[in-house]
């Protein structure tokens, strides 16, 4: 698999990664055995970079993912990148309770991580969220002093804006900033993608599928109880039905080309800069298959115009999260600005 560098300071990675959030109950329920199967077959076909977070599910996921390392043979195990957000806090009933990024949570939630994980070093560490109670230069701080350690490899960021990356920066080397960035969310390209490229810092990508939105298989209505999109704006109403009409237009795309409107969708991203590895959510074999088909379809000038001109810049009907998750967003502040 095709290989690209993370930042000017961060590992080698494949050039697409696996997400494993919608393994531990953020879209709903998921199957244990087809999300480890999922892992391996990612690992098989090259993956290397795998992202989770101490709170999907609590816990949940670190566990799920670090079984699924111990089962996989040695020899694909050893190349795997593992990415651990933390910060988030939740309470016994799945409810979001704040964030906490001060010196000593970054070195208590790692501490657990490694535990659950099973491993004695993460490769990619990051606060999920800017702790709007503590400065960035003391948690990146923190998390650079368990790098001099051991602990940790390499440093990331999450939904950030240009300053606070800035500031980051200036106390220790930053692989990556973690940040959603599709066709339907193009937020990063004014001022933040620019930043990153002045500083030499990756990007790692998610909903790259707008969480599915843009995945060619989504129908109104598909999300259930304790499904993110069941809340999303996106997936609302009449919003939704805009943003598949979307959809319907990149699909004319697709099947010109004779490939997926997923597939179109992660091209696109893969297309904007060799600095930018897409996460994709796949939690089933099948989607994993369709979205590392992604890497094979390269896009000319020609048609990545014409996929913009089927889905126009902030052509997407509503915001990304809901104003409650909106306001956590510090990569959302800075645009204010602009
Ligand atoms: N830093 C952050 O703030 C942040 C936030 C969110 C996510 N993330 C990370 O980014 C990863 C990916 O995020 P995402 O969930 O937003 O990803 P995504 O790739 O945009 O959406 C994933 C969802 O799309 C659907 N889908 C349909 N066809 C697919 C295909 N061919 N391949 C993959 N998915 C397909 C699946 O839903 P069904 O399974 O329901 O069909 C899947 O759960 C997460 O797992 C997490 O590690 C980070």
């Amino acid at each position: 698999m095709k290989q690209l560098q993370l930042g000017k300071t961060g590992p080698a990675s494949s050039a697409i990664g696996l997400g494993c959030m919608g393994m531990s109950g953020m879209y709903g329920p998921a199957d244990r055995a087809e999300s480890i199967a999922t892992i391996h077959a990612a690992l098989e076909a090259g993956v290397t970079l795998f992202d989770t977070g101490d709170f999907y599910g609590s816990g949940h996921n670190e566990m799920l993912l670090g079984e699924a390392l111990r089962l996989a043979p040695a020899s694909r195990r050893d190349n795997a990148l593992v990415s651990v957000k933390f910060g988030a806090l939740r309470d016994p009933s799945g409810g979001w309770a704040g964030y906490d990024a001060r010196p000593a949570a970054v070195k208590n939630f790692l501490a657990y991580s490694l535990e659950r994980l099973g491993v004695d070093h993460i490769d990619i560490y990051r606060p999920a969220r800017l702790d709007p109670n503590v400065p960035i230069e003391d948690t990146v701080g923190a998390i650079a002093e368990m790098v001099r350690a051991g602990h940790v490899r390499h440093v990331g960021l999450s939904e950030v804006g240009s300053a606070t990356i800035r500031k980051a920066a200036s106390v220790t080397p930053i692989c990556d900033l973690q940040i959603e960035y599709s066709l339907i969310s193009r937020g990063i390209e004014d001022d933040i993608l620019p930043t990153l490229r002045e500083l030499g810092i990756g990007v790692t990508a998610y909903g790259v599928l707008s969480r599915g939105l843009i995945s060619g298989h989504w129908q109104k209505d598909a999300a259930g109880k304790g499904d993110f999109r069941a809340m999303s704006p996106r997936f609302q109403g009449e919003n939704v039905e805009r943003n598949l009409a979307l959809v319907e237009a990149l699909r004319k795309i697709a099947d010109a080309k004779g490939v997926s409107v997923a597939q179109i969708a992660i091209a696109w991203v893969a297309a904007q800069g060799e600095d930018i590895v897409p996460l994709v959510g796949a939690r089933r074999r099948d989607r994993l298959t369709e979205a590392l088909g992604a890497l094979g379809v390269k896009l000319d000038a020609g048609e990545l115009a014409a996929i913009e001109q089927a889905v126009p810049k902030g052509a997407a009907a509503g915001e990304r999260y809901a104003a409650a998750q909106m306001a956590h967003l510090d990569s959302e502040k800075g645009a204010a600005h602009h």
